[in-house]
């Protein structure tokens, strides 16, 4: 079994931070939300992998390198356009041959392992056909979880045997709360699949579409239904949760100094370098290398990224970029900073705020 990840796309539903970063790097308790996916596929023993690319494909490769960090081998595909999820399957049917595949979206990430999803489809294709029912073995397997906002989604329409009978992308009318989960596996099936369907009203190839195809074609595709949370990190808010929800696993771990005047309670990573200087950092939390905490009140559920100075400030449930300046700010909340942001006092002091910034930007509140 080999691994695709999808890191090309736009990341507009982050901007102005994607402007100059992937959104798969934005940072999970200072870890890009790509390395997740990485160690996800190598955890399941998948060690041959392609990344899908496009204009961010040098920061990505900076980033991931040709693999031997985690454990695999990474080939890097480049897209020259975002024409879809099902385009990027097209582009790597030389490296994926006739290989079944787990196809994850470099944005998604998951609280559940996907050794269990993986072994799943292998015992349904390890089958003797006798043993089989009529459909055959499974060609493809999605992985589905009940949604508030179908339409933000692919959505999954079952019927009373359990069996998915429908599937589209974004449907105005939603036909369930069954959205499609960004962590698939396929066989070769899907190569002709995707070289059958048209581009949909965005103008996009949706893999949503081949795999319907594959059900209109008699192939069988089964489904698992999530356990756990799963997030589609690609906007602020659900950044911010996922950024919670890791944050909640983090071991404590003190590397960098603190002095008397502070305390650290709970949950908390001071990376090595970092200085805690008359401050409080209540985790779970986590604050970056060579970064400088000074007379500040560190909240729950905050990431501080490297090299960043943080003095006279309150923070809380908040991800700060490597390289930001924040000083004298009363308190920040539920806010996403990138990097080298500076964010200074201004003589009216405003309680609490809440923002969404860009690299390199510089605020002074009012
Ligand atoms: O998050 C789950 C959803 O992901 C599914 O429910 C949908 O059915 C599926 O279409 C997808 O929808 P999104 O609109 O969230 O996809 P997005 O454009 O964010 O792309 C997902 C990842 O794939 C992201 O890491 C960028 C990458 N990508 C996307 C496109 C369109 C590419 O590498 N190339 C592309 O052409």
């Amino acid at each position: 079994m080999k691994g695709l990840i999808l890191s090309g796309g736009e990341g507009t539903r982050l901007r102005p931070l994607t402007h100059t970063r992937a959104k798969q790097l934005v940072p999970i308790a200072n870890k890009p939300v790509l390395f997740y996916g990485i160690e996800e596929l190598a955890a399941a023993g998948i060690t041959e992998i392609a990344i899908v690319v496009g204009e961010t494909h040098q920061e990505i490769r900076d980033a991931v390198g040709d693999g031997s960090d985690f454990g695999v081998s990474v080939t890097y595909i480049r897209q020259e356009a975002p024409l879809g999820l099902a385009h990027c399957v097209l582009i790597a049917e030389e490296f994926l041959g006739d290989d079944c595949f787990v196809m994850y979206l470099g944005d998604n990430m998951l609280e559940q392992g996907l050794g269990e999803f993986v072994d799943r489809f292998e015992k349904s294709r390890e089958q003797t056909p006798s043993l089989m029912d009529d459909a055959g073995p499974s060609r493809a397997q999605i992985l589905l979880t009940p949604v508030n906002n179908p339409s933000s989604f692919g959505v999954a329409e079952l019927n009373a045997d359990g069996d998915v009978v429908n599937l589209v992308e974004k449907p105005a009318d939603p036909p369930s709360n069954l959205a499609l989960v960004g962590v698939y596996i396929f066989d070769s099936a899907i190569h002709e699949a995707v070289r059958s369907i048209e581009p949909s009203a965005r103008g996009e190839l949706e893999i949503t579409d081949a795999i319907f195809w594959l059900i209109q074609n008699d192939y069988r595709v089964s489904h698992q239904l999530l356990d756990g949370w799963w997030i589609d990190t690609g906007k602020k808010d659900p950044l911010l949760e996922c950024n919670r929800l890791v944050l909640d696993t983090v071991v404590r771990r003190l590397e960098g100094a603190v002095d008397d005047a502070s305390k650290v309670e709970g949950r908390v990573v001071i990376s090595e370098g970092a200085k805690i200087v008359n401050s409080t950092v209540r985790g779970p939390a986590v604050i970056g290398a060579n970064t400088r905490i000074e007379n500040t009140f560190i909240g729950p559920y905050t990431s501080i990224g490297d090299e960043c100075v943080v003095v006279d400030a309150e923070l809380d449930h908040s991800v700060v970029l490597e390289g930001c300046r924040i000083d004298g700010i009363g308190r920040i909340t539920d806010s996403l900073i990138g990097q080298h942001v500076q964010v200074t006092q201004s003589p009216e002091r405003p309680q609490a705020s809440r923002l969404m910034l860009g690299d390199h930007s510089h605020l002074e509140l009012g």
